[in-house]
């Protein structure tokens, strides 16, 4: 059995004996179906009880994509300074806030946030971190233009999970990244599995928009599931 083969036999099985630790959240949260509406009313619900739930249930994603992002220091595919503490990043699907969070503990002072969810990014406000926050963006659709090739580093962390976006959503994240810039991208388990991500990330490594930096695969997430972490430059 390939290396990957044997990595992806050992998350599913991971994933089937760690369902009974699944916080009642998180089991609604991968069961919706992607609608708008559903998850406009979901995270409203759940926005002020977030942080308690999710600290509860060990959710590492952040410091993990913290963690792959410094660890492309001197990439050369990357047109800027990871070191930099101002340059551009957008967190997408930012939440409540936990990834611009860990940023600006690490001393990064340029960041902005959006979310579809109205309640989440009004916690994520009263961190008061962030640049800019806005909500009712949605990344399965296209991008404002003005926001087109905009920042140095996109993150979204905890968003391409089950019931949530879409692969294609790979797409937004390009257009809101500079050539030359950063996407760190998380993919939950069960969602890499059962979505055509990988094709995705693929073709549009072969149509030479994007190159794969690195990923990190079956890293901690939560204690019910383990992630991917994907790194790309864009072209
Ligand atoms: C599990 S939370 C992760 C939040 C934060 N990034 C974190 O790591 O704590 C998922 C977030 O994605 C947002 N979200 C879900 N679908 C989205 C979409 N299509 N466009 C933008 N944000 C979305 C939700 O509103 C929610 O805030």
């Amino acid at each position: 059995m390939g290396k990957d083969k044997r990595h992806l036999k050992d998350s599913q099985s991971f994933d089937l004996e760690n369902k009974h630790k699944r916080h009642p959240k998180v089991k609604q949260a991968i069961e919706l179906d992607g609608s708008k509406e559903a998850l406009k009313k979901f995270y409203a619900d759940w926005a002020s009880d977030y942080d308690d739930d999710t600290s509860g249930l060990k959710y590492t994603a952040c410091e993990t994509s913290y963690g792959l992002f410094t660890s492309l220091t001197g990439s050369y595919f990357l047109k800027f300074d990871i070191n930099d503490k101002l340059i551009r990043i957008m967190d997408v699907g930012c939440g409540t806030g936990l990834m611009g969070k860990t940023l600006y503990r690490n001393g990064y002072r340029n960041i902005d946030g959006c979310d579809l969810s109205y309640e989440m990014t009004r916690e994520a406000e009263k961190l008061n971190i962030y640049n800019k926050l806005t909500a009712n963006i949605n990344i399965n659709k296209p991008i404002n233009p003005d926001w087109a090739n905009t920042f140095d580093c996109s993150f979204s962390v905890g968003v391409f999970t089950p019931g949530h976006v879409e692969p294609r959503a790979l797409n937004q994240m390009i257009d809101l990244t500079k050539p030359g810039g950063l996407i760190i991208i998380s993919t939950r388990i069960a969602y890499y599995e059962t979505t055509d991500y990988q094709h995705v990330s693929d073709q549009l490594e072969h149509e030479n928009i994007i190159k794969l930096l690195k990923v990190d695969r079956n890293q901690p997430y939560t204690d019910d599931s383990p992630a991917h972490y994907w790194a790309y430059a864009v072209l």
